[in-house]
């Protein structure tokens, strides 16, 4: 078979590949839900069409002159074939293509890439704060704090603002086509613009620990009506959240048995007993007790300890390790001291 022939059946292969690949509607295995995804599914097929071209020409020749060129019986053990030395128009081919290819996927991929990292002003705010190992969503316009979740409108323009409480993060929502590292200490901005109303994953795309391939959180993208619904709702839940009258037994001690069990009450860490009233009037060996000051939560150690203003950078990191004590769970231990701190 000659040369020629060969480059033909290629040539052949190529276009019946490309053809399939941009055919390929890849919206059908995964959503399209921003207005990024359609331009990176895009630049996914050009470089796919641009692999398959490559895996053609070196596969597809190497077999034919493995072939073509072997070596014959009747040949000598020790024969060479002809030594070629330099050919510059080959050189110069095999260089500038791919070249050209790579300038022309630069191009395109940095047009989506400085559309992803804008900060336009008109855009809706969302602060995603990542923690060993789950995630919050605040919407600073209706100060609204949301654990687990993360609510947005769709046909939307949307600005995340990420933030890490403790280490290095990923946000990653498969059918937004977007990932970005949330780093302590670094303010990482991701913009998009919603288009298909769901309920998606957000993942974790960085291993930060233990509880990393736990780390999810549920996203919702609504119709703009039913996402001023539910604003409506969460402001009504928060002003009416914390009940007037907090006991230890019925809403403190809950708390403490789901996250501090391990340290204070198991083997009394520090001295210190968090499973019974007596233990927080009592302190420990690092703190004296008590650890409470009756209707001045700024005061007590205990909420000291666990507010967002410190001791750690970033707020509150008790337990050691996670799951941290949520913003709700600090609010209602706050609420408890200011109520009085009653036993029950
Ligand atoms: Cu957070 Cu992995």
């Amino acid at each position: 078979m000659s040369l020629g022939r060969v480059s033909t059946i290629l040539t052949v292969l190529f276009v019946i590949g490309a053809y399939l690949i941009i055919q390929w509607p890849i919206s059908q295995v995964l959503p399209e839900a921003t207005d990024h995804a359609a331009s990176i599914d895009a630049i996914f097929k050009f470089m796919l069409v641009g692999s398959w071209a490559v895996f053609l020409i070196v596969q597809g020749f190497l077999l034919y002159f493995v072939i073509r060129y072997r070596r014959r019986p009747e040949e000598p053990p020790e024969a060479l074939g002809a030594q070629i030395h330099g050919n510059t128009r080959l050189e110069l081919l095999w260089t500038l293509i791919p070249a050209g290819f790579l300038v022309v996927l630069t191009a395109v991929s940095y047009k989506v890439y400085a559309d992803i990292i804008a900060t336009p002003a008109h855009a809706y705010q969302i602060d995603a704060v990542a923690y060993q190992f789950g995630w919050q969503c605040d919407h600073p316009e209706y100060k609204i704090t949301e654990t687990s979740t993360c609510h947005m409108p769709v046909d939307t323009e949307i600005t995340v603002h990420l933030q890490s409480r403790d280490v290095i993060h990923s946000f990653w929502v498969p059918e937004f086509r977007v990932k970005q590292d949330v780093v302590p200490g670094l303010h990482n901005v991701m913009h998009f613009k919603t288009t298909r109303i769901g309920a998606y994953h957000l993942i974790c795309a960085e291993l930060c620990g233990y509880g990393h391939s736990a780390m999810r959180a549920s996203l919702f993208v609504m119709s703009r009506p039913d996402f001023a619904t539910w604003v409506k709702q969460q402001q009504q839940q928060a002003s009416g959240a914390v009940s007037a009258d907090l006991s230890f037994k019925n809403d403190i001690q809950p708390i403490f048995q789901q996250h501090c069990a391990a340290c204070h009450i198991a083997t009394q860490l520090g001295g210190l007993n968090l499973g019974s009233y007596q233990g927080l009037l009592k302190g420990g060996s690092i703190v004296s007790g008590p650890i409470i000051k009756a209707r001045d939560h700024a005061h007590s150690v205990l909420f000291k300890m666990i507010s967002p203003s410190g001791p750690w950078p970033g707020g509150n990191r008790m337990p050691l390790g996670g799951p941290y004590l949520q913003p709700s769970e600090i609010n209602r231990i706050a609420a408890w001291i200011d109520q009085g701190a009653k036993d029950s």
